[in-house]
């Protein structure tokens, strides 16, 4: 289980034989656990008049009613301190007023009807362009600038200006959102909690029971999927359980059912874009203005860091000299938008891949070579000012993908099925990715790992990072038993805590195997410095031995990235410690007369550094680019905007109603490499960070459907293609393109 070793994820057997324990599973071995419901206002918006709770004590097993006058501490569940844990104010169509706790499930549903709320509905605004309207924003409204946009655009051979919209996102992880809570004869308060960031589960925890962080602790032991929906979500869950152990002085478990985490908790962004942009007569970005605005729900969340790297992966892997991005956060009254995959990366790049879709026919080229064209070359510099180093990988990939995929030979065959196929067509698309690797806020990027050596010469590793099936623990347990040069079985991983590795960083912007990784390696580095100069032929001979000298055989370790600054008041500085990069090229074929498409074939290369675990940067990558494949494709959020008593109610509450990609939409052929000698010095035994990357190689598909969608139309089309790109969308898009008589360039 050395690392670069393609070992199969460490609890895989479990996940598939069921055997794997989640938070809610822990229910089972504890004693006395109440459940917890909570009563959910069938508002947008509105004031809450009146809340008596005493109906629900009428029904048999209710056991307590939890409202804000039992709050001993802060009644606000973010770091934002926007965000009331028992509102005043209904926010949106499903907001929790009250919970109520039962000796069962059952009892505390029951409970949770009988409440009696009044409320005095308000206006409500539910989509980003009636916020817009209303000019309806929160947070600070950043920007980043480069050159002269203006001047750049006045000296552009072509100009084009167009707008952008993308839906979120629902993260759909399989376990929905759990905490399970527990007090002990001291008032210690225990929390197990489906949480990417176990120690702001504690600070919030502590902050609504008004105690200290070290009367709190918060254990995660796996999660069944995060996805950035569990980084800042699950504190409101976890303070809710904490108070109500606190309050009744026994555990209390909440897990939401799938509607309810439907429901309540937060999604990815949409995003709306207006832009300008101006190339050369050589199809050269010369200039680019935008505006985005996010749509962020009620709250900021973590609206504004979506946003920043928003802001910061708008020209995707393309060199534009003259650019000027702004950026601001919608309020609606929905759930407030948060973390997923890429945390707003995906929907900035968006915008630069949806202009070059569109004005590649407009500019009398093949978008494949427009793209090509304007890749990040040696020397130069983003927006923000952070040099690109080896973007020579970025092309190699390019080239390989290329060869791969016989991309120049398929496109050929592509142009003759076209010709020859009038209801069905294919198209054939090549996209590339830069993702900035590392926390824009420096501070985040530093990690902390607990190592202790047992007599008997095992291993147990603790880290500050969290297992949510991306395989942190798998890499973890890679590098101590690499670094210690010990075999697999001498080493073992405890689960996260927050009383073994403190201040820990959410696990989250891809960067969890990097800083805890290199964290784990300084803890055993420590160690075996200790005991080196000790007598022995074995391992445990001399582990043995040191422990008789008296050597200290436990470490722990830390680690920050270095090199890395950021101005965010000018958006400017190095916030990455460097860029992972991949390219993927996707072919589709639709039907004319539905829109309905399929994926024949996916190859993708990408960039993991020298892979630590190859099986699962496979698998991460495999995952990635289904789950945004879904998300630009499938995945079709709706609420429901009309003026009815219904407003702001999110229609697609279930599976049924949520399209996720399932086997039928995988690609027949799908095809991913790991790129060669790419060992990224920066990062912990050569690797690269890949939790988000592969999302964004979806954009393929994406632009292979507008490719086939234009072939439906007179050459040189210029396709507009909502997003999703659902079969519906797709087939309105088809039905424009044929009432183009010519094309417009
Ligand atoms: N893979 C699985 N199977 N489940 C997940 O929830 N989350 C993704 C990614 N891959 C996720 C996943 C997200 S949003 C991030 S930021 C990274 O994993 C976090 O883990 P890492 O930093 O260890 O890569
Ligand atoms: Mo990932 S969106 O950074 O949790």
């Amino acid at each position: 289980m050395s690392i670069g070793e393609a070992v199969p994820h460490e609890s895989a057997a479990l996940h598939v034989t069921g055997q794997a324990l989640y938070t809610d599973d822990l229910v089972r071995s504890t004693k006395d656990v109440l459940h917890a419901w909570p009563v959910q206002a069938p508002h947008a918006h509105a004031r809450i008049t009146s809340l008596d709770p005493a109906p629900a004590y009428d029904v048999e097993g209710v056991v307590r009613v939890l409202t804000k006058d039992d709050v001993p501490g802060v009644n606000d569940a973010g770091t934002k301190h926007d965000e009331p844990l028992f509102p005043d104010e209904v926010m949106f169509y499903g907001h929790a007023v009250c919970w109520v706790l039962g000796e069962t499930l059952e009892a505390a549903r029951l409970g949770a009807a009988a409440v009696r709320v009044e409320y005095d509905p308000l206006p409500s605004l539910i989509t980003v362009r009636e916020a817009i309207a209303a000019e309806s924003f929160q947070g600070a409204r950043p920007k980043v600038a480069r050159g002269d946009p203006e001047a750049g655009l006045a000296k552009s051979a072509h100009v084009f200006e167009g707008e952008t919209e993308m839906a979120g996102q629902e993260h759909f992880y399989l376990e929905t959102h759990a905490s399970l809570a527990l007090v002990d004869e001291g008032g210690q308060v225990f929390i197990q909690s489906s949480t990417q960031h176990p120690t702001e589960t504690q600070e919030i925890v502590a902050h609504v029971l008004g105690l200290r962080s070290h009367e709190v602790t918060v254990q995660c032991l796996r999660m069944g999927g995060g996805f950035g929906g569990k980084e800042m979500q699950p504190h409101g869950f976890a303070a809710v359980a904490a108070l109500g152990a606190r309050l009744t002085g026994r555990p209390v478990r909440l897990r939401l059912n799938r509607t309810q985490d439907l429901t309540m908790t937060g999604k990815r962004h949409g995003f709306h874009a207006t832009w300008k942009v101006g190339f050369d007569d050589d199809g050269h970005l010369l200039a680019l203005e935008a505006t985005l605005t996010s749509d962020g729900g009620w709250s900021l969340d973590l609206s504004e860091p979506v946003l920043s790297r928003a802001l910061c992966h708008i020209e995707n892997a393309y060199w534009i000299p003259d650019l000027r991005a702004h950026g601001r956060v919608a309020q609606t009254h929905k759930t407030s938008q948060t973390a997923f995959r890429g945390f707003g990366g995906p929907q900035g790049m968006l915008v630069i891949e949806d202009i070059l879709g569109r004005c590649a026919p407009l500019l009398g080229y093949d978008a494949a070579e427009l793209r090509h064209r304007n890749l990040y070359a040696a020397g130069q510099a983003t927006p923000y000012g952070q040099v690109v180093r080896h973007p020579e990988r970025l092309d190699r990939a390019w080239q390989q993908v290329l060869t791969e995929a016989e991309f120049v030979q398929r496109s050929k065959e592509i142009a003759d099925f076209n010709a020859s196929q009038p209801r069905v067509k294919r198209g054939l698309a090549i996209t590339p990715v830069k993702f900035g690797i590392s926390f824009n806020l420096t501070a985040f990027n530093q990690a902390g790992a607990l190592v202790h050596v047992y007599k008997d010469g095992s291993v147990l590793v603790n880290h500050g990072g969290t297992e949510m099936g991306q395989g942190l623990h798998t890499k973890m347990l890679q590098v101590a038993a690499t670094t210690l040069g010990l075999p697999e079985e001498k080493v073992r991983l405890a689960p996260t805590r927050t009383d073994k590795v403190p201040n820990t960083s959410a696990t989250a912007a891809s960067s969890g195997a990097d800083l805890n990784g290199a964290a784990v390696k300084d803890a055993c580095e420590q160690i075996l410095a200790r005991i080196a100069g000790v007598e022995g032929t074995t391992w445990e001979e001399r582990v043995r031995a040191a422990y008789m000298q008296r050597i200290q055989l436990s470490a722990a370790g830390f680690y920050k990235t270095e090199g890395l600054h950021w101005d965010a008041a000018t958006m400017s500085g190095e916030p990455f410690k460097y860029f992972a990069f991949g390219v993927a090229a996707a072919e589709v074929e639709l039907d004319g007369s539905t829109g309905a498409y399929d994926v024949r074939r996916v190859d993708i290369v990408h960039d993991v550094g020298d892979s630590l675990s190859p099986l699962v940067d496979l698998g991460q990558i495999e995952g990635g680019f289904v789950q945004g494949a879904g998300w630009l494709t499938l995945e079709d959020l709706r609420w429901d905007e009309s003026d009815g008593p219904d407003r702001g109610r999110l229609l697609t509450q279930a599976a049924s109603t949520y399209k996720l990609p399932s086997l039928g939409e995988m690609p027949a052929v799908f095809n991913v490499s790991l790129l060669q000698d790419a060992t990224e010095t920066g990062a912990v035994y050569g690797s690269k960070a890949v939790g988000e990357p592969p999302l964004m190689l979806a954009f393929s598909v994406r632009e292979a459907i507008r490719q086939a969608v234009a072939a439906f139309g007179p050459a040189g089309v210029s396709v507009e293609l909502a997003s999703p790109a659902t079969p519906e969308a797709v087939f309105w898009a088809i039905e424009s393109v044929r009432t183009v008589t010519h094309a417009l360039a």
